[in-house]
């Protein structure tokens, strides 16, 4: 498969996906979610694919969230659609995919990027790993699926501290709070993750995915994705968005005035 924003292969019934825009963070832009979209359809209808190990090119980042200079002039109904769009197409579809995905976080995992890392099975972070949700900075909110998957597996309090801050934390410290598996030095990311689908490949195929789907039918609460979609949109009507995302291409702090 060969794609313009990302690098895949099988091998030895896994597959390696590493999203490589190394020059932007890996940030998220419709392109590279198009292709994502396409590789994860690809896992979940070939059998010789296993399991699936997600990751970012170069040593700097997972993925940066998604790319901010693409949505900065949107309306609230086009950030809804961003946001819609993405969880249908990618983010829900990894969670939903009967083969193990596994997000190897090899630095900074940041909104659309720590969302993406949560919507996989499993996360190994490097011990070099920041994660965060800083949407708030921007004037918007986590929109594909931040709010509920970070709750799920860190708990309410820690959830709404790390989003509503904007705090980005350690790979040991997400380690503590459950939002990693493991955290490995940077050289043994991969080897790490590899360790993990081994093991599960000698299992039962359909049995794995009936677990994984079991598990994942205990966690979904609709409602709160729809809040998320629709409060997402909302927040690209107001004027702290602009000045937001203003701030972040200007490279300057931003001043917010709840507007
Ligand atoms: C577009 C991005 C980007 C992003 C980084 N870049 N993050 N471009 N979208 N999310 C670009 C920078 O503009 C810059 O390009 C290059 O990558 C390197 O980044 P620097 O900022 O120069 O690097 P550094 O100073 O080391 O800082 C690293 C960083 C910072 C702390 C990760 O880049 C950062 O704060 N990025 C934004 C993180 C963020 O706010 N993510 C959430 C996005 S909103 P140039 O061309 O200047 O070299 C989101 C919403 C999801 O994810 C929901 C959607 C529905």
């Amino acid at each position: 498969m060969a794609y313009q924003n990302l690098l895949s292969e099988v091998k030895e019934n896994i597959l390696y996906v590493t999203i490589n825009r190394e020059k932007a963070l890996n940030a998220l832009n419709k392109d590279t979610l198009a292709e994502l979209a396409d590789v994860i359809a690809f896992a979940a209808k070939t059998d010789e694919v296993r399991g699936v190990i997600l990751t970012g090119a170069g040593e700097k980042a997972f993925v940066a969230g998604a790319d901010i200079k693409e949505f900065s002039d949107y309306s609230g109904q086009q950030g809804q659609e961003l946001a819609k769009h993405g969880h249908d197409l990618v983010f829900n579809a990894i969670e939903n995919s009967p083969k193990p995905f596994i997000a190897a976080i090899n630095g900074f995992a940041l909104g659309g990027g720590l969302e993406l890392a949560m919507a996989c099975h499993m996360r190994i972070a490097s011990d070099n790993a920041k994660l965060g949700l800083p949407e708030v900075t921007l004037g918007l909110i986590p929109g594909y699926g931040g709010t509920q998957r970070l709750t799920q597996l860190v708990g309410k309090g820690k959830a709404i501290e790390m989003i509503t801050t904007a705090s980005m934390i350690t790979a040991v410290d997400a380690e503590k709070i459950g939002l990693v598996n493991y955290v490995v030095p940077q050289m043994d990311l991969i080897s790490k993750a590899q360790e993990i689908l081994n093991v599960i490949k000698q299992r039962a195929p359909l049995a794995v995915a009936a677990a994984i789907k079991s598990v994942v039918a205990s966690l979904n609460e609709t409602d709160g994705y729809v809040v998320e979609i629709e409060e997402f949109g909302k927040c690209f009507e107001t004027e702290d968005f602009k000045e937001g995302v203003s701030a972040f291409v200007e490279k300057r702090r931003a001043t917010f005035i709840g507007k």
